[in-house]
């Protein structure tokens, strides 16, 4: 169980974390995060729950963890950056947890586009980054993330892709001190969001993206594109070399082939 005093004590950020709303249940910690935001709370605040009832993923999918064994919270933040960066934060938010992951664990982090960060090729996090929009700027945005830390068994239907930090290395982390170190972590990197200075931040996500140079297919909806995963786009798109040429996808699902 999580308690507001140990999250708090000797937590050295500047922003995130001033606040914390803790639930046992709650349906969406971004859901949550969404209604303070709009009720004008000021940045850096910090959702955490043990069990989500309607826990959001991405493309309209649901989010399903076991109670008190994982770790579910969303990040208000109000970077009022252009409303073109936006679909960079995740990627922003995803070094931020693969930063503490091997800091704790010793153990390398990969990353798979768009979102998803892995162990051993299977899925440890998923983001999802919700953004309201004023004009050209970014109002807020709520930065949801899900990590699997002690979580042992998965259902049938997702047991084949998704996994935790538990059962790929063997280990049984303390979740507040994994909170803690994310949580400095995406202060520390806020800096670099907030003067849209983002080389740093995909330059490292490259370093741990295994895709590259492989074939993949990318599922949008109804259409599927093929090729060879190349390089991110400035934007944060994924481009792949198709028989075409090159295409850049924005959005989907990504398969190794
Ligand atoms: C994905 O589809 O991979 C993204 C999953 C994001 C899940 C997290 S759990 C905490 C936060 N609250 C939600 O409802 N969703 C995000």
């Amino acid at each position: 169980m999580f308690k507001k005093k140990d999250l708090l004590s000797g937590l050295r950020t500047s922003i995130v974390g001033k606040k914390f709303f803790l639930f046992d249940t709650i349906d969406s910690t971004n859901t949550c995060a969404k209604a303070l935001a709009e009720a004008g709370t000021e940045e850096g605040f910090v959702v955490v729950t043990e069990y989500q009832t309607s826990g959001k993923g991405r493309l309209g999918r649901s989010w399903k963890a076991d109670p008190e064994k994982n770790l579910l919270f969303s990040v208000l933040l109000r970077p009022k950056v252009r409303k073109e960066s936006s679909g960079l934060l995740t990627f922003y938010a995803a070094m931020a947890v693969a930063r503490a992951v091997e800091s704790l664990t010793g153990s390398k982090v990969e990353c798979k586009w768009p979102n998803d960060l892995l162990i051993n090729g299977k899925k440890i996090c998923g983001i999802l980054i919700e953004n309201a929009l004023e004009n050209e700027h970014i109002e807020y945005s709520v930065v949801g993330i899900g990590l699997n830390v002690n979580q042992k068994s998965f259902a049938k239907e997702i047991g084949h892709k998704a996994t935790s930090i538990a059962n790929e290395l063997n280990v049984e982390l303390d979740r507040t001190k994994l909170l803690k170190t994310i949580l400095v972590e995406i202060d520390k990197l806020y800096v670099q969001v907030k003067e849209e200075k983002y080389h740093l931040i995909l330059k490292e996500w490259n370093d741990r993206c295994s895709m590259y140079g492989k074939m993949v297919s990318v599922q949008q909806g109804k259409i599927t594109w093929s090729g060879i995963a190349k390089e991110l786009s400035p934007d944060g798109g994924l481009v792949i070399e198709t028989q075409n040429g090159l295409h850049t996808v924005h959005a989907g699902d990504v398969t190794l082939i």
